[in-house]
């Protein structure tokens, strides 16, 4: 999704705001610019419709000089990605803005607009905002006043930077739905998108709530709320470092994330499990409380997250033995439902920002869920801080926008929590001790699975050139499945489709031939036979087998058949552990259709908008 990055300074800024922009690609994004306040007060503005690298370039040839500006990474929604979409957007040559989320009465104020005489350059529902700014401003208004009057006049969502030729030392920021920090330097602040744009130059960060406005000079920052209050908001260290989102001699991020997985499992591990049963307190000072009046349970999320709920449904009735749906956040957020009592409503994001996730949050809050517990892997996201209680996945920054290491976290806090809430509906002392076992034993066997990585390559080698695949699994292997797909699709774009391997009888077997391979994930659990039947009807209609095997699952090379063995893995821990080759294979057939890995088409790290 769109990037901002902002800096009042008395340096000149512009390699700062090409720096943030660099930390912010991996959002995603089509287009980018930059506007900057010149020392004789012009207002200078750069836009690419490419990558930051062609701004680079554009830069070096006409270099900007200044002390104020604010530059932006866009993700198009309204109108294309061109150039004169791009931003930053200026009105008149007096006021610039960037602008991250949707203005959903941006036709409105358009026609508005057209009447007082303003002229639009670009299709975005951006344009409309800086012309309001501009409206206000001429109206005798400063221009902390004039973003105030306009954000007020706005519907949807928004994180916005804006600079004015008539107030050079001066940057107003203001969110509402759409994520925005300010960073704290000494006699210079920055605004960005996320911490990471900023680390180089600041580990001091304020986090804007929804509907702040900021008035921000090399001197102070200003912070008023919603209802125009001077509010105080906490100054946080961070304890990321500028290095924390670089490829420590991997080739991409994403190899760099799946080979970090086992020791982002201890470090999310660490702490909260102790002498063999998981520590209650780690889910939070109130966490007991809550947890001992819940009798069901309701996971929402998107994309990869959802995933991971889908594995968990299976863990918490069959260990906890507790009720338990799962749902795709965007479906959630706009259906008529039946709260059961005593229901604990679980969100799962990796970023915390994720539009839809944040919005059935809200929504959740609305209508009568007992509680509220968010998994999340960024500190101080929106999730982390509306949610009534949080457990981190520590996994530390995921930069490749296909998710990797975020899942398999998530996956052990889930398992945290089922054991929790187990524990409190029938499960024993003993079982709990196999449990936490299984999840102590995790990094060692992640570790031996990632060892796999060079025979999967050899694998990858027969699928770089085929355009549709199926995955297979059954029971929690199932939601396994279907993330390997994902990842498949995401980063390869050859289209892969999952399936409970039981189902494939009831239609897509019709799909099966030559040219259609087929993967599997085949544990040796209490489904293996049935899963092994369901690949026989597939060999039987000429589907070539790529099977990710326990080696005592019986399932052996033969002719249209090739197994990958995979350690021996208990249930039900055995989903962390297959997803990791199913990680690794999709990685290897995009490297070797050369694919952009980290920054897939059309795609964004942080999902912001609707
Ligand atoms: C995963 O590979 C995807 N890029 C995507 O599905 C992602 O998981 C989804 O957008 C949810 O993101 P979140 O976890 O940050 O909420």
């Amino acid at each position: 999704m769109c990037g901002i990055v902002g800096a009042v300074a008395q340096r000149d800024v512009a390699l700062i705001l090409l720096e943030g922009l660099k930390r912010l690609e991996y959002r995603g994004y089509d287009s980018a610019g930059v506007a900057i306040l010149s020392r004789d007060d012009r207002l200078q503005r750069v836009r690419v419709a490419g990558k930051v690298k062609e701004l680079e370039d554009a830069l070096a040839r006409e270099a900007l000089y200044g002390s104020t500006g604010i530059a932006h990474t866009r993700w198009a929604t309204h109108g294309k990605p061109s150039f004169s979409n791009a931003h930053p957007h200026v009105c008149r040559g007096e006021i610039a803005l960037v602008h991250n989320g949707i203005i959903e009465n941006h036709e409105e104020l358009r026609a508005q607009q057209l009447a007082l005489g303003y002229e639009f350059t670009s299709e975005t529902d951006t344009e409309v905002v800086v012309n309001q700014v501009h409206h206000h401003a001429t109206g005798g208004k400063d221009l902390l006043e004039a973003v105030m009057d306009t954000v007020a006049e706005l519907d949807g969502a928004y994180a916005l930077g804006v600079i004015s030729r008539s107030e050079p030392q001066r940057l107003i920021a203001a969110r509402r739905g759409s994520p925005l920090v300010i960073g704290v330097g000494i006699g210079e602040h920055f605004i960005a998108s996320d911490v990471f744009a900023l680390l180089p130059v600041t580990q001091r960060f304020v986090f804007l709530e929804d509907g702040d406005i900021a008035d921000i000079t090399r001197q102070a920052i200003t912070i008023y709320d919603s209802k125009r209050n001077e509010i105080e908001r906490p100054i946080r260290v961070s304890e990321l470092t500028a290095d924390a989102a670089e490829k420590s001699g991997f080739r991409h991020f994403m190899l760099k994330e799946i080979f970090s997985q086992p020791r982002a499992v201890a470090e999310t591990l660490e702490g909260r499990i102790a002498e063999g049963r998981v520590v209650e307190e780690a889910f939070g000072p109130n966490a007991a409380s809550v947890l001992d009046t819940i009798h069901s349970v309701h996971i929402v999320a998107c994309g990869t997250s959802y995933h991971a709920g889908l594995i968990a449904r299976y863990w918490m009735e069959a260990i906890a033995g507790l009720p338990c749906s799962v749902e795709v956040a965007s479906e959630f957020r706009y259906r008529r439902l039946v709260v059961r009592p005593e229901t604990l409503f679980v969100s799962i994001s990796q970023s915390g920002e994720t539009a839809d996730t944040l919005a059935a949050l809200r929504e959740a809050k609305q209508r009568g869920y007992a509680h509220s517990l968010a998994i999340c892997n960024v500190p101080e996201s929106s999730l982390t801080r509306e949610s009534e209680l949080v457990v981190m996945t520590r996994a530390g920054p995921e930069i490749g926008v296909a998710s990797t290491k975020a899942f398999t976290t998530q996956l052990v806090v889930l398992m945290l929590l089922v054991i929790l809430l187990g524990r409190r509906h029938g499960l024993g002392v003993e079982d709990e001790h196999a449990l936490v076992a299984q999840l102590e034993s995790l990094p060692g066997k992640l570790n031996a699975v990632l060892e796999l990585s060079d025979q999967i390559q050899t694998l990858a080698e027969q699928f770089a050139n085929k355009h549709h695949t199926l995955y297979l699994g059954r029971g929690s292997l199932y939601p396994v499945a279907m993330e390997g797909a994902l990842k498949l699709k995401e980063i390869s774009y050859i289209h892969a489709e999952a399936y409970p391997a039981g189902e494939l009888k009831h239609g897509p077997l019709a799909l099966v031939d030559d040219d259609m391979p087929v993967v599997a994930v085949a544990p040796n659990n209490g489904l293996l036979e049935k899963l092994k039947s369901n690949l026989q009807e597939v060999r039987a209609r000429g589907g070539r087998l790529y099977v990710f095997a326990d080696p005592a699952a019986g399932v052996e090379n033969s002719p249209g058949v090739q197994v990958l063995n995979v350690a021996p893995i208990e249930e039900p821990i055995a989903p962390v552990i297959y997803t990791v080759p199913l990680q690794l294979f999709a990685y290897h057939v995009a490297v070797l259709k050369g694919a952009d890995i980290d920054q897939p088409r059309n795609l964004a790290k942080s999902v912001t908008v609707e």
